[in-house]
């Protein structure tokens, strides 16, 4: 398994140099939308190409989906199913701010529950690349070059002492019980949300705190999605010591019911991550 995750991820980072170069001549948006209803940009369409052709041309990779195709692709062989969100946050391409590619790594047909997960990654593209694996409950920072990993942060770990917060949906659309708990965490953290999930979980990886994009008026599954998004980033935040839920157990634990389903995303400190689920009970 391990030579086999270590392709996925070694494939993921060859291939985001390629993204990144291709992202300047593609910031418009096509006539498509993704199976969510978003409106697809072309970069989208082209990450989404790039990396299912590569990650299914390794043999142990049986399938491949993604946030911007309705079903899966199924390879000849393979072991791993593998679930991508080829440009988390792509809507910050037109604002030039951070966006992410996310992987997740499933030993079960897609859709799946995350605890088939056996390994996930996120990759930012900020001022510089970087990636964020885990595997084996270990995350580990590298910085991206030439298509290359290099390790800075093994064993990553979300720091005790958490600076920093960001919710995403409209205040007026949040629960009575989630703006309680919001006023409460302002008076102590602050704000930092910049509008792709990626970018905002990588604070809080960096600087400790809370991530959520939580139920909504009007869309009680919030707006992220448990097989692309959900799922590989509670992977990764457990794995460095912290928590994720859905309001009320691990994201890792919900269901998996259908391939796009959506899912409140609360995650960061376990201290936090304890407060907001008390917060909603
Ligand atoms: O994939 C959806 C996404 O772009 C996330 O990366 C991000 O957290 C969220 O949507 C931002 O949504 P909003 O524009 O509602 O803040």
């Amino acid at each position: 398994m391990a030579d086999a995750i270590t392709a996925v991820f070694d494939t993921v980072a060859a291939t985001a140099p390629d993204i990144r170069a291709g992202l300047s001549g593609r910031r418009s948006y096509g006539d498509t939308e993704n199976p969510s209803g978003e409106r697809q940009l072309a970069a989208d369409e082209y990450a989404d190409e790039l990396l299912e052709r590569r990650l299914l041309a390794l043999d142990s990779v049986a399938s491949y989906a993604s946030e911007e195709r309705a079903g899966v692709t199924e390879s000849d062989g393979g072991t791993y199913h593998v679930a991508c969100d080829p440009l988390d946050g792509s809507s910050n391409l037109r604002s030039n701010n951070a966006m992410g590619t996310i992987v997740g790594v499933y030993d079960e047909p897609l859709p799946a529950s995350g605890r088939s997960l056996v390994a996930s990654a996120f990759v930012l593209f900020g001022p510089i690349t970087t990636m964020v694996t885990a595997r084996e409950e270990t995350a580990t920072e590298s910085v991206i070059e030439d298509g290359q990993r290099r390790a800075v942060t093994e064993d990553l770990r979300i720091p005790e002492d958490p600076t920093v917060y960001g919710f995403g949906g409209r205040v007026p659309d949040w629960s009575a019980a989630f703006t309680e708990f919001a006023r409460d965490i302002e008076q102590t953290l602050k704000l930092r949300y910049g509008g792709a999930m990626i970018g905002d979980v990588n604070q809080v990886l960096t600087y400790g705190g809370l991530f959520a994009y939580p139920a909504l008026d009007g869309a009680p599954d919030g707006k992220l999605r448990l097989q692309f998004e959900g799922n590989p980033i509670a992977f990764i935040v457990e794995a460095a010591g912290g928590r994720s839920s859905d309001g009320s157990r691990s994201l890792l634990d919900v269901p998996a019911d259908g391939l796009h389903q959506r899912v409140p995303v609360h995650l960061g400190n376990e201290t936090l991550v304890d407060r907001l689920e008390a917060a909603l009970a």
